[in-house]
């Protein structure tokens, strides 16, 4: 059967990978499959998550020159069709979405337009929330472009904020019960559309 080869880019613990992995795992991901993890630094947690599910994990650090060739190249090497950022940190160029045909697809941790763009992410998103008083956050699932968080909006997910809430608390919250669901589901959605594609071709 046709499937959409899969590359996940991630910076650190690689909650959201494992979901993509756990959901492969349970069929439900079956227009697709993880075909690489680009990690941009070495050390992470997402790494190990990537070897015990028996994933080709390229360790690519950020930091270094030649960062974004490499990260094409490895692309073009796995013959990738489509890329899903899962908690990284970085901003790719427009240069490099030129260059990258396929679509990409990122995890953001709050009801985009709210608490998004330059600076805004991890703990910080969190954060700003609770510091405004939202009663309701949540994730959203958009297309990457040259605009940090600023891609045609796929899928998003709402979570109750509760009194005594802290960042951490609400993360987790957020994570469990928007991000690692969210995830999987926009990216069986995409991989249909490059599958459905691939057919019509033939
Ligand atoms: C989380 O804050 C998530 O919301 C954001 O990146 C952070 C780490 O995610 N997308 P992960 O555990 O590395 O997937």
């Amino acid at each position: 059967m046709l499937t959409a080869r899969i590359a996940v880019v991630v910076s650190g613990g690689g909650t959201n990978l494992q979901a993509l992995i756990d959901a492969q795992t349970r069929g439900e991901l079956k227009s697709g499959r993880i075909s690489l993890v680009i990690a941009d630094k070495d050390g992470v947690q997402a790494i190990s998550r990537a070897g015990a599910a028996g994933i080709v994990c390229a360790v690519i650090p950020r930091k270094e020159p030649g960062f974004e060739e490499k990260v094409l190249s490895a692309l073009e090497t796995h013959k990738i069709d489509m890329v899903v950022l899962a908690g990284f940190l970085g901003i790719f160029s427009a240069d490099l979405l030129r260059r990258f045909q396929g679509p990409m697809i990122n995890i953001h941790p709050a009801l985009i337009p709210s608490f998004c763009g330059k600076g805004f992410y991890g703990l910080r998103v969190h954060q700003a929330a609770l510091d405004y008083g939202v009663k309701v956050t949540g994730a959203t699932v958009h297309y990457v472009n040259e605009v940090a968080d600023g891609g045609e909006i796929i899928l998003q997910k709402a979570v109750d904020i509760l009194p005594g809430d802290t960042p951490e608390i609400l993360q987790r919250r957020v994570m469990e019960q928007a991000e690692w669901v969210l995830l999987p589901q926009a990216a069986e959605l995409v991989a249909a559309q490059i599958v459905s594609k691939k057919e019509s071709s033939i």
